[in-house]
């Protein structure tokens, strides 16, 4: 009687798996992840530029799009200045995106809701900042988003961003 290796046999069932895969499926090499970005940051550019610099916001999402491709990660960009419109997004990251990279601008410092949206849907949350909130005024060395984030980058303009994209996508492909 043929005798086949458990592992052998597990091997051929993958590959058989891999052979029906239709070339239309998705690859799932490519990552979705949801960029959210809170209050007042859709004024980039105009809004004091001595602490944020002159980028405007489109542009930070271009730079994600861009770094996305180099990365095989799919973007999805969203601004509101409504805590419950970035709540609602993050309720409906869950089954669509692998992880999110959030800059919750001043919700960063007020939103025990945020805070708690992102440990409700348990996905990894990288948190960003434009200006680095430890040198700036006392109220915003304390971020209620951080206990919940993988981590957090503060500091380094709209390079921020970037780092962070990095980050997460390292965290995930761990
Ligand atoms: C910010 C820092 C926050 O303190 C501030 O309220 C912002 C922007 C940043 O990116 O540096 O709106 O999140």
């Amino acid at each position: 009687m043929l005798s086949l290796n458990p592992n052998l046999f597990q091997f051929l069932l993958m590959t058989a798996a891999a052979d029906r895969e239709s070339p239309l499926e998705p690859d799932v090499s490519w990552l979705n992840v949801l960029v959210l970005h809170g209050p007042n940051l859709n004024l980039l550019g105009k809004r004091e530029p001595g602490v944020y610099g002159h980028e405007t916001l489109d542009s930070i999402d271009a730079l994600l799009d861009e770094e996305g491709q180099l990365l095989q990660v799919n973007i999805s960009a969203i601004q509101s200045n409504h805590e419950g419109v970035l709540i609602d997004e993050i309720h409906r990251a869950l089954g669509e995106h692998h992880g999110i990279l959030i800059n919750p601008g001043a919700y960063t410092h007020t939103s025990v809701a945020i805070r708690d949206a992102i440990a409700s849907v348990l996905l990894p949350v990288v948190e960003v900042h434009l200006s680095n909130i430890y040198r700036r005024e006392a109220f915003r060395h304390h971020s209620y988003i951080a206990p919940v984030a993988i981590g957090q980058i503060s500091g380094f303009g709209s390079d921020s961003y970037r780092l962070g994209l990095h980050a997460l996508v390292h965290y995930l492909r761990r």
